[in-house]
């Protein structure tokens, strides 16, 4: 008989965001008649900009021809997409990456979700709390996160603490973990770290021999001078630091599927004898083994980006959804609620009224303005008592929900 991995056990039986969608979709059944607005899940609603659209006819047509025909593509990603990565996402802020040390992929999602294969089960990990749920359910998946502890956390897994109270900079860990996830410009607060904070990180790594995995998915949102669009801006990252980027929420790509991450040469993890060995080969040798590699008229699609009318394109489209970010805030602002995020990143986070919890809130927001959001605690311990929006919704949709919210009254009226 199979046995069966005991760490899946472990889990809650359904992922945060198929959890929420499951609990619309009964709404629904119940409530056809109401007209839901959607800022839960982070998914854009922009269509692909005209120039990724057109590189994607003009590969499909090669296809079509015994010249252009590709089969299976390098498993690391086209070097003609790999070289416009480098040159168009690093060397602009003075940053020389390799674009050898860039492994394309069909997401950061499953890079983050994947790359704790590379970590034997006694590693400690930390994450920010709250946090984006790939890095810790992940790592439930590979036994590292001891047992569910009673607040809604894992007794294996330091979390550190971001909440208003701190401004959301978490503090270093007390204990020296072995791994770090960190999320800048954050999901799901929407709130980042200045260069000096970030920079105290990338110390502490290098100091304590830890390694840092720095998720990227939203730099492209990032408004502000002196916050770090790349973790290698920062003096001494490319011993630490590996770097997660995402076509999605940028571009658009969250159907068409591209990302990649950056694993310089030179960062290390310690083997079993001892030996310092690098991480690269050792994720060149998984994904060679697991994947196959990024379609070929995706990875032309991602290209386009790069091209002077795909920055235009890829900018007006963050442009709309930073606007819908300002509506937001300036929405729930106008009804009396603590609002954080949404400056520098396509999130808006926000405190729950009257000591609300968030799941209650959910629910006060679904059923009284067919408005779905996504719970703080959903995200982690530190995440009860918040709730989280997203910009990515159309601008009309946006809108309406601010009305909805307005005209309910302040939110003293909303706590009965
Ligand atoms: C989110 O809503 O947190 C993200 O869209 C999820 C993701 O990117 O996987």
């Amino acid at each position: 008989m199979a046995q069966i991995n005991d760490d899946y056990l472990k889990l809650s039986g359904s992922y945060l965001f198929a959890d929420i969608a499951h609990k619309v979709s009964a709404y629904r059944e119940k409530h056809p008649e109401t007209e839901l607005i959607r800022l839960g899940i982070g998914d854009v609603t922009r269509p692909l900009p005209p120039s990724v659209i057109r590189a994607l006819h003009k590969a499909v047509d090669e296809q079509a021809t015994a010249e252009g025909f590709r089969g299976y593509g390098p498993e690391q990603g086209y070097r003609f997409l790999r070289e416009a990565i480098a040159e168009g996402d690093f060397a602009p802020r003075g940053v020389a990456v390799d674009p050898d040390d860039i492994f394309v992929s069909d997401g950061a999602k499953c890079d983050l979700g994947n790359f704790q294969e590379l970590f034997g089960r006694e590693n400690v990990v930390a994450v920010t709390d709250p946090v984006y749920p790939v890095y810790v359910d992940s790592n439930v998946m590979g036994g590292r996160a001891g047992t569910p502890a009673e607040n809604g956390g894992w007794s294996g897994i330091e979390y550190l603490p971001c909440t208003a109270e701190n401004g959301f900079v978490p503090a270093l860990p007390l204990k020296r973990p072995d791994v770090i996830y960190l999320c800048l410009p954050n999901n799901p607060t929407g709130t980042t770290l200045k260069r000096a904070e970030l920079q105290r990180w990338v110390d502490y790594a290098r100091a304590n021999q830890c390694l840092i995995l720095f998720d990227a998915a939203y730099e492209a949102y990032i408004r502000e001078d002196g916050i770090p669009h790349s973790i290698y801006e920062l003096e001494g990252a490319e011993e630490v630091a590996v770097e997660f980027r995402s076509f999605s929420k940028p571009a658009g790509f969250t159907g068409l599927r591209c990302g990649y991450v950056v694993v310089p040469e030179t960062v290390k993890a310690r083997a079993a004898d001892g030996r310092m060995m690098p991480l690269k080969p050792l994720w060149n040798r998984r994904q060679t083994t697991k994947y196959n590699g990024c379609p070929y008229i995706v990875q032309r699609a991602a290209e386009a980006v790069y091209s002077p009318e795909g920055r235009r394109e890829v900018r007006d489209n963050v442009d709309y959804y930073m606007k819908n970010a300002a509506t937001i805030r300036d929405g729930l602002r106008a009804a009396g609620l603590d609002v954080y995020g949404g400056v520098n990143a396509p999130y808006i986070w926000l405190k729950t009224p009257g000591g609300m919890d968030s799941w209650r809130f959910f629910e006060v927001l679904l059923e009284g303005l067919g408005i779905v959001g996504t719970p703080g605690v959903g995200f982690g311990p530190n995440g009860e008592g918040y709730f989280r929006l997203t910009a990515f919704g159309s601008q009309e949709n946006t809108q309406k929900a601010m009305r909805r919210i307005a005209e309910a009254g302040h939110w003293s009226s909303w706590e009965k």
